[in-house]
């Protein structure tokens, strides 16, 4: 199906679409945005008509029942996402929805389910899993002189808001990085501090089935003054890879000597930064990911693979959130199934 123009729709025409999702459209030659669909029709043609769209509706099942679709999107909300996700698996379109996937874990259990059953494609955009950087990432991982991953950290910070939202909305990304680094999660220990209002902090240990220790640190008390994302992802040679806002990674390895330089070069340290001096690289939608996730949807279309992370994937990040909260509040360790 490689000669084929792909159609495809857009539920949603608010900010984050605007400004992440729709212009990665431009990187795609074989795939038409036809038609958007917004509660506010004047959005959805704004936005849309940018990018190529010429049809515009306030309802997204009129928009299925009008259009011939090869695959929808989706931007909105955690309600509507499920209702969409569930629609279109009704329907057999697949799908490319925001996070959170659902309101909660258990509504988002029973559609996994139903896709199962439907044979459907959904996936879930968790887009770091595309940056660049990951992708540098997990080849130094695989490499020999890296060895066994011991430990993963992560840290994600906000400017303020609620706790509960802020690891729902927000920490649920780095929540899924940390499964795309070291698999299934087997239990999660959470404490929150919290100044009652804007300011709340999480503390996260957390363990993965196959042994490796994590530990997260989820705030709402970031400064607007700097960037601070960071994972680190400890080997067990005595080296670290350490990325830093999505834009930089380096490897810092063990050059066997404390008080004098490496004796082989080689041995020091690696950095990696994506190119992004040159025009059409500098683009934050190409460095964090979203064109790759949009990339890897496209191409999973054509072969006939299911993309991931998919609906289970985003079942399980949304459990590890409901984890984190829960133990927050109880003082309690929580086993995940
Ligand atoms: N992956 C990321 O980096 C990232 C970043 C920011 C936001 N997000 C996610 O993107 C989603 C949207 O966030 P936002 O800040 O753009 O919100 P937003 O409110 O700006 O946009 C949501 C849009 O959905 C539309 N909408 C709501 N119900 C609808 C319906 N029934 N039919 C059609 N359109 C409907 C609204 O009119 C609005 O235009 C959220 O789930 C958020 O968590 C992801």
């Amino acid at each position: 199906m490689r000669d084929k123009q792909y159609q495809v729709g857009f539920v949603g025409a608010g900010n984050h679409a605007g400004w992440s999702l729709y212009p990665c459209f431009q990187y795609f030659k074989d795939v038409t945005l036809t038609c958007v669909c917004d509660l506010d029709r004047e959005k959805a043609r704004k936005v849309g008509s940018v990018f190529g769209a010429e049809r515009f509706y306030t309802d997204f099942r009129e928009m299925l029942d009008q259009e011939e679709l090869d695959a929808l999107f989706c931007c909105g909300s955690a309600k509507l996402h499920a209702i969409v996700i569930e629609e279109a698996i009704f329907r057999g379109i697949p799908l490319f929805v925001e996070k959170p996937p659902a309101p909660g874990a258990a509504e988002m259990k029973i559609l996994a389910e139903k896709a199962d059953l439907q044979d459907a494609t959904v996936m879930v955009a968790f887009m770091h899993r595309f940056a660049p950087i990951t992708v540098w990432a997990r080849k130094v991982m695989a490499d020999k002189q890296f060895g066994r991953t011991m430990m993963i950290y992560a840290r994600e910070g906000i400017w303020g808001g609620s706790g509960d939202s802020m690891v729902r909305d927000s920490a649920i990304h780095h929540i899924d990085f940390l499964r795309h680094l070291g698999g299934d999660i087997e239990w999660v220990q959470a404490a929150g501090c919290s100044d009652g209002d804007k300011r709340n902090a999480y503390a996260v240990t957390l363990m993965f089935t196959n042994g490796i220790l994590g530990q997260m640190s989820l705030n709402t008390l970031e400064a607007f003054s700097y960037p601070n994302d960071a994972v680190e992802i400890h080997g067990d040679q005595g080296g670290y890879i350490r990325l830093d806002n999505w834009d930089k990674a380096a490897w810092h390895r063990d050059s066997g000597n404390l008080w004098a330089p490496p004796d082989n070069p080689h041995d020091g340290s690696l950095t990696y930064e994506h190119g992004w001096t040159a025009a059409g690289t500098n683009r934050s939608i190409k460095i964090q990911g979203y064109v790759d996730e949009f990339a890897h949807f496209f191409e999973c279309l054509k072969i006939g693979k299911k993309p991931v992370p998919n609906h289970w994937d985003g079942y399980r990040a949304l459990q590890i959130v409901e984890a984190i909260i829960e133990s927050s509040k109880s003082g309690n360790r929580v086993i995940l199934a």
